[in-house]
Order: structure tokens, then C-alpha cells, then sequence
């Protein structure tokens, strides 16, 4: 078995992949880094398709790291140039496997250091509280920030929003935020 290694990609619930236990979630608006923080923790550049052109992810795919854990990097929502028939496929898509899958033990809630919460963010973060699953959120491309005060500002703003949950500011072009993160992960995952 490879140890890190691509599993799938899905538009529909009927194609996820066989479950192999401790999946992570990854979700955000199109172009927050989702992608590139899956890149950045599987050390691993190329693993996760990046892209500079927003809302090019419509289905999930899945990928085992380090023979350990599975992430589900998600669709991003929020990008203007969606109808409203992507909109709620992606909606049904996203709910659906953050509803039925029942390996999923964490999600990832990206959040662009520079916007902080957002419309959508928001709601995402009411459904994901109203269906009682355990998120954590990254603050990613804190490098364009400018200073240490900035990050630390940026920060604060977030968890004036969301006290209770766990907040960790990353960079995936420093690699700041990657332990943290990987610890977070680990906390959550059943190790049998
Ligand atoms: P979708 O799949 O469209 O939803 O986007 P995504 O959330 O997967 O974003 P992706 O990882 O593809 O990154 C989008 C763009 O932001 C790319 O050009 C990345 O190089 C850039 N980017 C991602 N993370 C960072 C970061 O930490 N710092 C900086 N400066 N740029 C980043
Ligand atoms: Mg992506």
C-alpha cells in the first residue's frame, strides 16, 4: 500500500472510495488553499490539483497521507460566477458527505487570513454547529500579511467570532501552521 497516494475523486455520494478510517475534511471558499494546505501537510507538492482560477474543484477527492489518514479535499463555494444549479449541487454534494460519511472525524474550515468570516463562511460554520460536527479552523495566507501584529490582528477578529474552536494561522509558502496543524489532526483521529 502506498503510503500517500491519490484515492479518487467523486461528484456523487454512490463514487466516495471505500472508507479507510480518520478522514479530515478541507473546506473553504474557491481559492482559499485548500488544496495547497493538503500539498503543504502531505509534504507533498502536487498531490492536491492548485489552481489560481477559482471554483475548478466541483467534485471531492480523496487522498491517503502518510498511510494514517484520508483528506477529502471539498469543492470551495462563494465564487461569483456559479448558477444557481452548481450552487445547489454543490450543496447537496457537500452535505451529503459531511452528513453520511462515516469515517469523517474532523473538518478543516480554511479561512483567507486577509477576509477573515465571511457571508458564506458563516453559514457553512451555523450548519456544521447545528449538525454537531467538530471543526477547526485554518487561517491560510498569513505570508501576505505584513506583519507579526497583522497576523496576530487577523487572528483575534476570527475568534472574537468563533471562541471556542481551535485557531491555526498557516502558510503554505513559509510551512508556518503545519505542526500545529498536523497535531490538531492527530488529536482527533481514533487510533485503534
Ligand atoms: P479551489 O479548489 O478552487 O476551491 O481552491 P483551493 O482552496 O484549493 O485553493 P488552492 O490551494 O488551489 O490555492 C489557490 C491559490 O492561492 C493558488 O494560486 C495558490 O498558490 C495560492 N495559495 C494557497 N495557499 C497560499 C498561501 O498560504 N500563501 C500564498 N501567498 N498563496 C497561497
Ligand atoms: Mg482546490
Amino acid at each position: 500500500m502506498e503510503p500517500t497516494a491519490f484515492l479518487g475523486s467523486a461528484s456523487r455520494p454512490e463514487d466516495f472510495p471505500a472508507g479507510e478510517g480518520n478522514e479530515i475534511a478541507f473546506l473553504g471558499r474557491s481559492n482559499v488553499g485548500k488544496s495547497s494546505l493538503i500539498n503543504a501537510l502531505a509534504r507533498k507538492k502536487g498531490l492536491a490539483y492548485t489552481s489560481s482560477t477559482p471554483g475548478r474543484t466541483r467534485s471531492i477527492n480523496f487522498y491517503r497521507v502518510d498511510g494514517k489518514v484520508v483528506f477529502a479535499d471539498l469543492p470551495g463555494y462563494g465564487y461569483a460566477k456559479v448558477s444557481k444549479a452548481e450552487a445547489d449541487r454543490w450543496k447537496w454534494l457537500v452535505e451529503s458527505y459531511l452528513l453520511h460519511r462515516k469515517e469523517l472525524v474532523l473538518s478543516i474550515l480554511l479561512l483567507d487570513a486577509r477576509r477573515g468570516w465571511m457571508e458564506k463562511d458563516l453559514e457553512l460554520k451555523r450548519w456544521l454547529e447545528f449538525h454537531n460536527r467538530r471543526y477547526v479552523v485554518a487561517v491560510t495566507k498569513i505570508d501576505k500579511l505584513k506583519s507579526l501584529t497583522e497576523v496576530r490582528r487577523g487572528v483575534e477578529a476570527i475568534r472574537n467570532v468563533s471562541p471556542d474552536v481551535p485557531i491555526a494561522p498557516f502558510s503554505a509558502i513559509t510551512g508556518q501552521g503545519v505542526r500545529e496543524l498536523w497535531q490538531t489532526i492527530l488529536k482527533s483521529v481514533k487510533i485503534p
